[in-house]
């Protein structure tokens, strides 16, 4: 999608359809029925906004976010059309809500075979940073996963106009736009990878998509094999690799850029199940299909090297995919058997589907090994983060309040939910084994962070964040911003993270 700044008043440019905001600027009402909404548009145009006055007035409206209206040959306009896409309530406006209904915007106009519009900035955002939402939420909502329908229509938005009055600094303008096109691209490349089904996305053919991204934006890359997984002692990650046909890969991605400083290095390092059968402790036939997501963390990771790479900040990165399938099989580990993990540390084996915290656990020792200062987990770890916080919030662990607080805001900037969840010593509980260091699985209560814990053990005292994303990495069902399927969640507030390293 190409994007560029128009500083033009509104009416004056000329575009296929212009996109207004509505905002809704009613006082809360003490009874829900009495509220009745204070719609107008967020554009300081008088031409559009008397072009809507009148439906605006007419009551028809709910406000509602994302509710759409198309009005053709709008009089004293330019454009062809003007589309009408409500934000909500005025007070609560924020660049969060702004990316969704840019997303909103693109996928009700490419819908209709429109191919370029201009969006209007909303005033009440500060210009750069609205700049960046748009161009974000657009990316989102320009992304269809159907590539495998005969009857593909494959309609996208190509040209994006953004009109804005609030900052008339352009170059500034224009570099808000580049990044967020950069991680809006990125965003979609990740959700390229998750969407692929597993018999198209192994762990070699994921090797392979890292190592060609790597030299088209300049970073090395390595992908080893499971010769070099055995020699490391990988005994974790190789317990669940050993299970399948389908060679594993540990894959390496650096980003060293010039003139940066030895240290910080933060590590980023994703779990890679291209598929989870749950091994000999096999899952139901139910919903199985959907363990093809299982890499979404690893792909998030690749896609934000990817980012990291073409914007540039000044701080080295390194990025680790541990990437196998998990399957039963004849050599596939069994409940009660016992690993040693490249720490040393030993785990009994409870459950062999309790599978990404054992590729991570070497994933994370590995990135420490590597002399990582700071790490970053993402993964699909657990059904009970799904059952604790649904599909609206990923799940945040960390073992260190300094790192937590700074990934926070990061999240805040990159409009991305997540919310923290506790790792208190006492959960260590769970996770004790009589005959080993530590369980794999330490049952249903607390599920999540049963997980998270037993990663702890293998951060150690490495300031570290974990991500769990099983529950926002897949959308179940598609909303006006966003298609059904991947959803790239994370790769936005892990750029944002690096880059608060920078300076
Ligand atoms: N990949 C799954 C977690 C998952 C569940 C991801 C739902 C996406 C959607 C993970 O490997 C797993 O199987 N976890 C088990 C752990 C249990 C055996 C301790 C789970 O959550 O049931
Ligand atoms: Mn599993
Ligand atoms: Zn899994």
């Amino acid at each position: 999608m190409k994007t560029t700044i128009s500083l033009s008043v509104p009416a004056e440019v000329e575009a296929e359809s212009l996109v207004a905001v509505v905002l809704d600027h009613a006082e809360p009402a003490p009874k829900e029925k009495d509220k009745k909404p204070q719609l107008k548009v967020a554009a300081a145009d008088p031409v559009v906004q008397s072009v809507v006055a009148d439906l605006l007035a007419s009551g028809e409206l709910t406000g509602k976010s994302c509710e759409t209206n198309l009005l053709h040959k709008p009089a004293g306009l330019k454009a062809k059309r003007l589309l009408l896409i409500s934000g909500g309530s005025a007070q609560k406006f924020s660049g969060y809500d702004l990316r969704r209904i840019a997303g909103a915007a693109v996928r009700a106009l490419k819908t209709r075979g429109i191919r370029s519009f201009a969006f209007v900035a909303p005033p009440g955002i500060p210009a750069e940073e609205a700049v960046r939402a748009i161009v974000e939420g657009a990316h989102v909502g320009n992304f269809d996963p159907d590539y495998y329908r005969s009857d593909r229509k494959d309609q996208k938005i190509d040209e994006l106009t953004i009109v804005t009055s609030g900052n008339t600094d352009k170059a500034a303008l224009d570099k808000a736009s580049a990044e967020a096109q950069i991680i809006g691209e990125s965003q979609n490349f990740t959700r390229d990878l998750v969407n692929e089904p597993s018999n198209r996305m192994t762990p070699t053919i994921l090797g392979e998509r890292a190592k060609k991204m790597s030299a088209e934006v300049g970073l090395k890359c390595e992908v080893y094999g499971a010769d070099k997984i055995k020699e490391l002692k990988m005994g974790a990650f190789w317990s669940v690799a050993q299970g399948s046909d389908e060679p594993p890969a540990l894959i390496v991605m650096r980003y060293e850029p010039a003139g940066a400083p030895e240290k910080p290095l933060l590590g980023l390092v994703g779990k890679g199940i291209t598929f989870d059968t749950g091994g000999i402790s096999i899952k139901p036939a139910d919903g199985m299909e959907k363990m093809k997501y299982d890499m979404a963390g690893g792909a998030t990771m690749i896609g934000a090297m990817r980012a990291i790479a073409l914007l540039k900040p000044k701080v080295k990165v390194i990025g680790i995919v541990c990437a196998t399938e998990n399957m039963p099989s004849g050599k596939a580990q069994k409940p009660g058997d016992v690993q040693i993990a490249m720490s040393g540390k030993s785990i009994e084996i409870i459950n062999t589907d309790a599978e990404g915290r054992l590729v991570l656990a070497d994933g994370l020792y590995y990135a420490r090994q590597l002399g990582c200062t700071h790490l970053v987990d993402a993964a699909t770890l657990t059904g009970a983060v799904v059952v604790a916080l649904g599909h609206n919030n990923a799940g945040i662990f960390a073992n260190d309040d300094d790192m937590y607080e700074r990934f926070h805001r990061a999240n805040a900037k990159a409009g991305e939910k997540m919310w923290r969840m506790p790792l208190d010593d006492e959960y260590k509980e769970q996770i004790r084994s009589s005959i080993a260091d530590i369980v794999n699985s330490g049952g249903r209560w607390g599920g999540a962070i049963n997980a998270a814990m037993f990663l702890k053990e293998f951060a150690e005292d490495t300031p570290w964040i974990h991500l769990d994303i099983a529950g926002t990495a897949w959308m179940e069902e598609q909303k006006p911003w966003i298609a059904k399927g991947p959803s790239g969640i994370a790769l936005r507030s892990l750029v944002e993270f690096v880059r608060s390293f920078a300076g």
